[in-house]
């Protein structure tokens, strides 16, 4: 036994006293998930058979992380995100809608603005020489009840043709291929924008240097970002897919599942257009939180 008691080479002693020692966290949440991550790490350290420098390094790595965040780039959010506890937590999430035929949530991302301009009905996203194939995107919201929701408010950002999204790119005019829409008396929106690319997620971080050390890719298929706001609805944040896109069963962050994917038909004219339907389940309206001014 050490000085306060406890077995020295005992692992589930020691579990048992840092747990004891989250015993007085007063906010009943926080302890449930304090306890659970210590569980969780001491259970990992076992397993892994972690030595102390290989802890070092990942006390670092996590230094790294938010070294490398600042206003224009969070680099946490990337990490949740190409480990798939982001799109884990977000299915979780939304289960119970799913079990009623909602529409699969997909990652926010890192790349949301919060003052996206409003824009009219039918309204094109993209600025003139915006190059690339022109897309039409048409869409409803509704209830999982099938009832059309007027009113509610429809965010779309995108990455333009060249995998870049506008304030990543010097080329395109702030704003660029983002828009907030509202819904009609029947729960429709459209605008025009133009077919999106797939990009790869920065890797100038500490995350670029995980996923290189993984032997892994760093792309997203192509994909329109969209977040719904309706009155008396969950917000639903979700992601279509470009279904001709290489990497659409193999995203780098891995938010590209089964209904998300569509299939970007020829509108006859040199172009594409899309169908999308947002079904939103009842319940608090909150926003999840911006990543971008
Ligand atoms: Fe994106």
């Amino acid at each position: 036994m050490n000085t306060q008691g406890l077995p020295a080479t005992d692992p589930q002693a020691l579990l048992e006293a840092v747990l004891a020692s989250n015993s007085k966290t007063a906010n009943s949440r926080l302890k449930q998930i304090l306890d659970s991550a210590i569980r969780h790490l001491h259970a990992f350290a076992v397993e892994a058979d972690l030595t102390p420098a290989e802890l070092d390094i990942g006390l670092d790595f996590l230094v790294a992380i938010g070294k490398a965040s600042g206003p224009k780039k969070h680099e946490g959010i990337l990490l949740a995100d190409i480990l798939g506890v982001a799109t884990l937590v977000q299915l979780r999430n939304a289960r119970l809608a799913l079990a009623e035929g909602g529409t699969e949530p997909a990652l926010v991302g890192p790349f949301w603005r919060a003052h996206q301009p409003r824009r009219a009905d039918g309204e094109c996203i993209a600025s003139a020489d915006t190059p690339g194939p022109r897309l039409t995107v048409r869409g409803r919201v509704t209830s999982l009840d099938g009832k059309p929701l007027a009113g509610a408010r429809v965010e779309t950002w995108q990455a333009s043709p060249k995998g870049l999204y506008e304030n990543q790119d010097e080329q395109q005019p702030s704003m660029n291929l983002r828009g907030r829409f509202e819904t009609d008396a029947d729960g429709r929106f459209s605008f025009v924008s133009v077919r999106p690319a797939g990009y790869p997620v920065p890797v100038d971080g500490p995350c670029g240097e995980l996923l290189a050390a993984q032997g892994r890719h760093i792309l997203r298929p192509a994909h329109l970002h969209f977040l719904v706001v309706a009155e008396g609805h969950r917000v639903l944040a979700t992601q279509f897919f470009d279904s001709e896109d290489p990497h659409v069963h193999d995203d780098v962050v891995f938010g590209a599942v089964g209904s998300l994917l569509k299939t970007f038909e020829s509108d006859g004219q040199g172009g594409f257009a899309i169908d999308v339907e947002l079904r939103l389940q009842r319940g608090e309206t909150k926003l999840p939180k911006c990543p971008l001014p």
